[in-house]
């Protein structure tokens, strides 16, 4: 006799046979927002794109279809880079409709998956879960279930009243809306995740009404109707209901926020991070450091920000798609985008790093530094209030302060090129298009429009004249004149 599990598991219905349909065409009409509910970010993601993400865990992206509705082009052009389906519900009718839109998509798997397009905290192992104990009970519908603090506004499970193992079994799902007085004490809450057979479901869908208080095809119905006619309705409760949480309202939003950003620090420092008051700390989900790396209080890592190990990133920091190396320093206040910092640099405090900079190893950048569009080479120094733009700067190259590029001409922007060696006095200024030849000195305060050869000193200012006296002779003459009185001035 074959084992419980293989009886329960036909060779029909192996995992690698599943589709997840996510549900994604609602307005969010609680959000009052221009932008679709599905592309508010939490996490530093649209909680599509979290949804997106989890599922990309459990199954290839082929089988993977989001019903999408209100406002479908704008998301579907903002999740399309994952290579999922879409599937468009063109009036929203409930989330019933949604699966009866969905259904020709469908028709050519054995079970598929409901995933929501606005529950961002839900784990793959979770949907792993369901996906199994789905294919396990036999079940023609399985609900994933949790029992959060406060069930009010989510439908509720009523569980059959029958013997022994049937108190698994699931007789209705009812909206809080239409609880009855003995139902409202109710705390096993729909999470509005399930896993569906498709023989059964598509054999019954057909039976789903809008005799509801919205006038929708709700999705939830189905529980009863497989119920009654013979077909087992199973519920999974999750062990931990944050999971499961959704958000209607900017304030849940900003709820499933924080939860996101401790969890991505939680798992940041279980793999060698020190973040300390991570509380304060903003990581986006796309975020990675190396470990022994310290991130201090008040910082933020968005985008897809790589960090190397063994670096100090200081607080007030932000930084957005960056690329930093090993061993880097980064004091308080520095501002960094779309730039890359190699091993060992030491940035700040309170510089901008702006896209396509590129910071080599060993290289210095202090405060008040602006660099866009500039590599500034291995061991280079740039330390105090310059701003150096559309330039490439050899190695062991000294900025004095206060230099600048002038790398716009009101219509296009020239380049810069300061060779090996050189040293740049302060206050100099830098007028592209123009080379500064390896090794070469440029006077302090110099004006540079022309190249500078290799090994050359250039000064690039007035020549200093000295007036012996004349501090003397001014005086006297103001002095006479406050004596004389304003009367005797011609
Ligand atoms: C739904 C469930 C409720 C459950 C709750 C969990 C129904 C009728 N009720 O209620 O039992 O406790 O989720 O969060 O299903 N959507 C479409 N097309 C539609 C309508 C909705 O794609 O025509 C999408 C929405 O974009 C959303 C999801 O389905 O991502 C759920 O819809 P929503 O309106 O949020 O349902 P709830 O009222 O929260
Ligand atoms: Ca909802």
């Amino acid at each position: 006799m074959p084992a419980p599990q293989e009886q329960l598991m036909p060779q029909s219905a192996s995992p690698a046979a599943f589709a997840i349909v996510i549900l994604a065409a609602g307005k969010g009409t609680r959000l009052k927002s221009r932008l679709p509910k599905v592309l508010h970010c939490v996490g530093g993601q649209a909680l599509l794109e979290h949804g997106i993400a989890a599922a990309a865990k459990v199954s290839p992206v082929r089988d993977i279809f989001a019903v999408i509705g209100h406002q479908a082009e704008l998301v579907q052009k903002t999740v399309e880079h994952t290579g999922i389906n879409f599937v468009l519900q063109a009036d929203q009718r409930g989330t019933g409709h949604a699966i009866m839109t969905a259904r020709p998509a469908l028709v050519h798997y054995s079970f598929f998956l409901v995933l929501s397009g606005d529950a961002p905290l839900l784990r793959p192992g979770t949907i792993e879960r369901l996906r199994d104990f789905h294919l396990q009970s036999g079940s023609a519908m399985t609900i994933l279930t949790a029992e959060p603090p406060d069930p009010a506004g989510y439908g509720r499970i009523v569980r059959t009243a029958g013997q022994g193992g049937a108190a698994d079994l699931v007789s209705a799902i009812v909206e809080d809306s239409a609880l009855s007085a003995s139902q409202q004490n109710l705390r096993e809450i729909n999470s509005g995740i399930y896993a569906f057979s498709c023989r059964p479901l598509f054999a019954h869908l057909d039976k789903l009404t809008t005799g509801n208080a919205h006038q929708e095809f709700y999705l939830t119905d189905m529980a009863a109707i497989l119920n009654q006619a013979g077909e087992k309705v199973s519920a999974l409760p999750v062990s931990d209901a944050h999971e499961v949480l959704g958000a209607n309202t900017r304030a849940e939003l900003a709820g499933l926020d924080a939860l996101l950003r401790t969890r991505k620090c939680l798992e940041l420092m279980a793999g060698g991070v020190t973040i300390f008051r991570p509380d304060t700390c903003v990581m986006d989900a796309g975020v990675e450091i190396g470990t022994d790396t310290i991130i201090e209080p008040f910082v933020q890592l968005l985008g897809r920000t790589a960090v190397g190990s063994d670096c100090t990133i200081s607080s007030y920091s932000v930084i957005r798609d960056c690329r930093i190396g090993n061993g880097v320093t980064v004091r308080p206040g520095c501002m960094m985008t779309e730039a890359r910092v190699e091993d060992g640099a030491i940035l700040g405090p309170y510089c901008h790093l702006r896209p396509a900079t590129e910071i080599a190893a060993g290289a210095h950048v202090g405060n008040f530094v602006e660099l866009k569009k500039t590599r500034l080479g291995k061991g280079s120094k740039a330390n105090h209030l310059t701003y150096l733009g559309d330039a490439v700067i050899g190695g062991n190259v000294n900025v004095g302060a206060g230099t600048i590029t002038c790398n716009y001409d009101g219509v296009h922007k020239h380049q810069t090129t300061i060779e090996d060696d050189a040293f740049i006095g302060s206050d100099s200024i830098l007028v592209a298009p123009v080379t500064v030849g390896s090794g070469s000195y440029v006077a302090a305060a110099s004006c540079i429009t022309e190249d500078v050869p290799a090994g050359s000193l250039a000064l690039g200012r007035a020549r200093q004249i000295n007036k012996e006296g004349w501090a003397r002779r001014k005086r006297e003459k103001d002095q006479k004149e406050i004596k004389d009185g304003p009367g005797n001035r011609p």
